[in-house]
């Protein structure tokens, strides 16, 4: 261990450090200490509204997925102690996968210990050098980075953003792009299912028309929209009436909606799933999904399909928490999803502004740069169909006294 007075390293490490405290920026981290759910216990705080949580279902602590869990790990033990091509893939996994297949209307899925996993391995696995990758620009980091590594791994592999939900733009750059690229090169539209900082939506069916006429293929990361929206929550594309064929690939997450413990997933062509499984990184060289989340990830859609009036709940309750976040006489996009961003600009008021509302016993997270850009920071509130009219009014009282 070099010696910490001496080395740079660690002089650099206190600079950042101390910038962010001086400039109220350093995130401190709260403890929970019991379930995830409505309410959650904070260290120090104790009982709090949770309104920045992904448990958009109200499943993370649901008696049925938790005793799955459990179960699980009494016949399957603790750990996998495998990559999945090794000794890895139980009984469990390919239940889950057949499930979500069917589940999105999909050929095929494969699961990875996180949704961040899944789209690092689409984007090098499939892309090849010629090929042009063009992305939203808001995307979530983990498609960014996605492409950014496919594009070291593939040398040759062109990548494009086009600006927020601009189709003009999208076009435009396809149509530069025509010209340029071989005639078996293949193009990869790329879009969040529901942008998971300003909670807005793409417009799948124009994506669908625009990636129809270029002959490229659609790619939705759909980890918001998973459990929330469509009449039966498969997603973004049942929003617009699209069937899940419509949708060339899937990426998405178990962290959220679908229990909220961990894991991701690819689902897509039977081939191009069978080429993940052969060639990916992190399928090749990273461990599986731990049994007990696949089992609770496959009850979490179990309970979903038996009980699809928990979409409508979460709808209501966003709509009205909409709707009395804005008579309060805040900012708050419209749009059918849980996400309610609250835009206040600056990444030290954000923060403030959440601690003052844990004061108030309302867990609200502010996100500031650099996880959104410079000068948009927000405050995020995140409805879950757990929540009742009385934990809206007292989050929306809570916000009339900041
Ligand atoms: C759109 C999107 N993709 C991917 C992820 C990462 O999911 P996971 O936590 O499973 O890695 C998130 C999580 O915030 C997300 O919002």
């Amino acid at each position: 261990m070099p010696d910490a007075a001496a080395h740079p390293f660690f002089a650099r490490t206190e600079a950042v450090l101390s910038m962010l405290r001086r400039t109220g920026q350093h995130k401190s981290l709260q403890t929970i200490e019991g379930p995830m759910g409505p309410t959650v216990r904070l260290a120090g705080l104790g009982e709090c509204l949770c309104f920045c949580s992904n448990n958009y279902l109200g499943l993370a602590n649901h008696p049925e997925v938790v005793e799955a869990g459990i179960k699980g790990l009494r016949e399957f033990g603790a750990g996998t102690a495998s990559v999945r091509f090794i000794c890895g893939t139980f009984s469990p996994h390919l239940a889950l996968e057949a499930r979500l297949a069917s589940f999105l209307g999909a050929e095929a899925a494969y699961t990875f210990v996180s949704c961040w996993n899944a789209n690092e391995a689409l984007f090098p696995t499939l892309c090849e050098p010629g090929d042009l990758i063009i992305s939203d620009e808001l995307n979530h980091a983990s498609i960014i980075d996605g492409v950014r590594l496919a594009t070291v791994i593939k040398k040759g592999l062109n990548k494009a953003v086009f600006k927020h939900n601009d189709h003009a733009d999208l076009r435009a750059t396809l149509e530069r792009a025509r010209g340029d690229l071989a005639k078996d090169a293949v193009i990869w539209v790329v879009t969040d299912g529901v942008f998971s900082m300003e909670g807005d939506l793409p417009d799948l069916p124009g994506l669908r028309a625009i990636c129809d006429e270029f002959g490229a293929l659609l790619v939705v990361d759909d980890s918001h929209g998973t459990g929330v929206l469509g009449a039966t929550g498969r997603g973004t594309h049942e929003h617009f009436a699209m069937p899940g064929s419509a949708i060339d690939f899937f990426t998405g997450t178990l962290g959220k909606a679908l229990g909220g413990a961990a894991g991701g997933f690819i689902a897509g062509p039977a081939g191009a799933v069978d080429l993940i499984v052969q060639r990916g990184r992190p399928t090749l060289f990273s461990n599986a999904l731990p049994v007990t989340v696949a089992l609770s990830a496959a009850k979490a859609i179990e309970v979903l399909d038996r009980e699809p009036q928990r979409v409508q709940t979460l709808r209501d309750n966003t709509a009205y928490a909409r709707q009395s976040l804005k008579t309060a006489g805040f900012d708050v996009v419209d749009s059918p999803t849980a996400i309610c961003p609250i835009i206040v600009g600056d990444t030290a008021r954000a923060i403030s502004m959440s601690r003052r509302l844990l004061e108030l016993g309302v867990f609200v997270i502010g996100f500031g740069y650099p996880v959104v850009p410079e000068g948009q920071a927000r405050l995020r509130v995140q409805i879950s169909a757990a929540h009742t009219r009385e934990h809206i009014d007292a989050l929306v009282d809570a916000m009339k006294k900041l």
